[in-house]
């Protein structure tokens, strides 16, 4: 990958560029702030470690959405971020907006490129992006599932004592507190969770792993989380950049997958060069079934929302 543009140089974003210089995935990292000096400032540290790193990624910043032209993935990482006691939906009008900026300057820009989206909230950002750009759904993803899938390895890893690494966690569903932790698909070296830890304590992780991000919200007070968002959007992109072929669950448009028409909702995705290149549809159960149909109405929700404020544009 040749270029790699992220808008907003805010902690989720900075963070987002440092680890995709680590990985030296591409030969470019731009970053965007309406903020000249946040990105700026931001790609410059970043670009101080690169020797210490042995990474060769070019970082730039600016206030000019015209360096992101020429850019193959755009990550959208702008936008406000939830204060202690707000739901991710309650920030969706200003992220809106902001969103509906940035997409003149991609469609200006970058017509070419693909669009993951990771401002909250992010099912309902992806869905806009989607009709706003008019681009075939491959080209325009979420991240959600990857961080929802690490928060849940790594509670899962903390109760066992056992190694994270060997630990594949599945979230499925909306990012929002509907979201679906498949204890059937969650695996420890091949071998069902359930093999290592009782009811309860499995019940305890999909609680914490769904109030994940607004338990970093409430203990740092005046941020996000931003590591691990930030490392789940660099799995994403090295999973496209290097065309991996990884089965990753993403944001993505379903037509007629699990039943459902018109929606963005996490469900396991096949990420490469193209980028979403296909929905794995799994059989669920009943009872997994009902999890992800009433993940699926709180995400219509909030789009019943967006498109009272996208009718008042
Ligand atoms: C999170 O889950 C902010 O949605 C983000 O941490």
């Amino acid at each position: 990958m040749k270029k790699i543009a992220i808008i907003g140089a805010g902690r989720v974003g900075e963070s987002t560029a440092q680890f995709l210089a680590t990985r030296d995935i591409s030969r470019e990292v731009v970053l965007t702030d309406i903020r000249e000096g946040a990105a700026k400032g931001a790609a410059l540290d970043i670009q101080e470690s690169a020797s210490l790193f042995g990474f060769d990624t070019r970082l730039t910043g600016s206030s000019d959405n015209k360096i992101i032209e020429g850019a193959d993935i755009i990550i959208v990482t702008a936008g406000i971020p939830r204060k202690p006691g707000m739901t991710r939906a309650d920030v969706m009008e200003t992220n809106i907006h902001v969103l509906d900026n940035i997409l003149d300057d991609v469609l200006k820009y970058a017509p070419d490129s693909m669009l993951l989206l990771v401002s909250n909230p992010v099912d309902t950002l992806t869905y806009h992006a989607i009709k706003r750009t008019g681009w075939d759904r491959n080209r325009v993803m979420g991240q959600a599932g990857v961080l929802d899938s690490s928060r849940m390895a790594a509670f899962g890893a903390l109760e066992t004592g056992l190694s994270a690494k060997y630990i594949n966690a599945m979230v499925m569903g909306g990012h929002g507190d509907a979201m679906v932790p498949m204890t059937r698909f969650t695996t420890i070296s091949g071998i069902s969770i359930e093999h290592f830890l009782s009811a309860e304590k499995i019940e305890e992780i999909i609680q914490r792993t769904r109030t994940g991000g607004a338990e970093i919200l409430a203990l740092k007070g005046n941020s996000s989380a931003f590591d691990a968002p930030a490392a789940a959007i660099a799995e994403m992109v090295e999973a496209i950049a290097y065309n991996r072929q990884s089965v990753l669950p993403t944001v993505a448009y379903l037509q007629g997958e699990y039943g459902q028409e018109d929606i963005t909702i996490g469900v396991p995705a096949v990420l490469g060069e193209r980028g979403m290149e296909k929905i794995i549809e799994l059989e669920l159960n009943d009872t997994e079934l009902n999890f992800f149909n009433k993940s699926v109405s709180s995400t219509r929700e909030e789009l019943i929302t967006l498109s009272k404020i996208t009718s008042k544009i």
